[in-house]
């Protein structure tokens, strides 16, 4: 369906430029729900509920009334984010032996509610054999349109930082810590993060890169088990430690969509990328 705003509209094309920026691109459902008539039809079999007369203990089956209506249910019920689903998480991406069985299991697992608005899963790019992976946060709109990490305009300038230090897609490989888009491209709760914990941390396992890229402060944060800020964090090596006790020399750094939004600090990043070159040098 195509939207046109027109004059019989006045303020449609303000609203739809304010959604565009709220990141609200993409349509859940065919129809909008109209939640401002679900909460008075509420109210309203509440009231009634309310004023109806007690049920006579000796009323024949034939006199009750119909039960009330219950409240329409949403179409997808999506599945209750909780330790259960952590605790399963954990358990389907231990029994994967290779990334495509991992790919396999992510595909399969119901346990987060990402799955239920995403288009597409979005595991990985590149070269699962390359000495480098990079880690970012979540797919956006593009990445989720291709099944694909970082191929919007945040990857087309992650392309350009590679292609700087002699690196491209066949020699880097690229999955992000949530594989899902977020609707709104909206910051992922706590616990959806720590249901695609597991699941990130057996891809750097089984891929075993010699070195990880951490794109941004939510990847820091979640692979150096670390509260700390990213600018405190960038440009510091450290350690993402694997279940099997592999220890992988780690750089924190700023986001390709950070970097776009202030690029005063392309300069720090490239500061980052410069070690991550040593490094891969000195490891070769
Ligand atoms: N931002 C991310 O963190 N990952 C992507 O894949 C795209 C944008």
């Amino acid at each position: 369906m195509t939207l046109e705003p027109d004059d019989s509209a006045p303020g449609l094309r303000e609203l739809l430029a304010f959604y565009a920026e709220a990141g609200v691109d993409d349509a859940l459902v065919e129809e909008a729900p109209d939640r401002f008539a679900e909460a008075e039809r509420a109210a309203q079999q509440a009231a009634a509920a309310a004023v109806a007369p007690p049920v006579a203990e000796d009323r024949s089956a034939t006199q009750r009334q119909p039960a009330m209506a219950a409240p329409p249910r949403p179409a997808a019920t999506a599945a209750v984010p909780d330790e259960t689903q952590i605790a399963l998480a954990r358990q389907r991406a231990s029994e994967a032996r290779t990334l495509e069985e991992l790919r396999q299991q992510l595909a399969d697992f119901d346990g987060c509610n990402l799955k239920t608005t995403a288009k597409n899963l979005v595991f990985s790019d590149g070269n699962p054999e390359a000495d480098v992976m990079l880690v970012g946060e979540a797919p956006g709109r593009d990445e989720d349109l291709e099944g694909l990490p970082f191929v919007g305009r945040s990857g087309q300038l992650l392309d350009r930082i590679l292609a700087a230090i002699g690196l491209d897609r066949q020699s880097a490989y690229i999955a992000n810590v949530i594989p899902w888009r977020p609707p709104g491209n909206r910051t992922p709760t706590p616990q959806e993060t720590e249901i695609c914990r597991p699941f990130i941390e057996r891809q750097i396992e089984l891929a075993n890169p010699k070195v990880l890229v951490t794109l941004g402060g939510p990847s820091a944060k979640l692979l150096l088990r670390t509260s700390e800020g990213i600018l405190r964090l960038r440009g510091k090596w450290s350690v993402h430690t694997t279940a099997a006790q592999v220890a992988i020399p780690t750089m924190p750094t700023l986001h390709p969509a950070y970097l776009l939004r202030n690029p005063a600090h392309k300069k720090l990043a490239w500061r980052d990328f410069l070690e991550v070159k040593a490094k891969l040098r000195s490891l070769s």
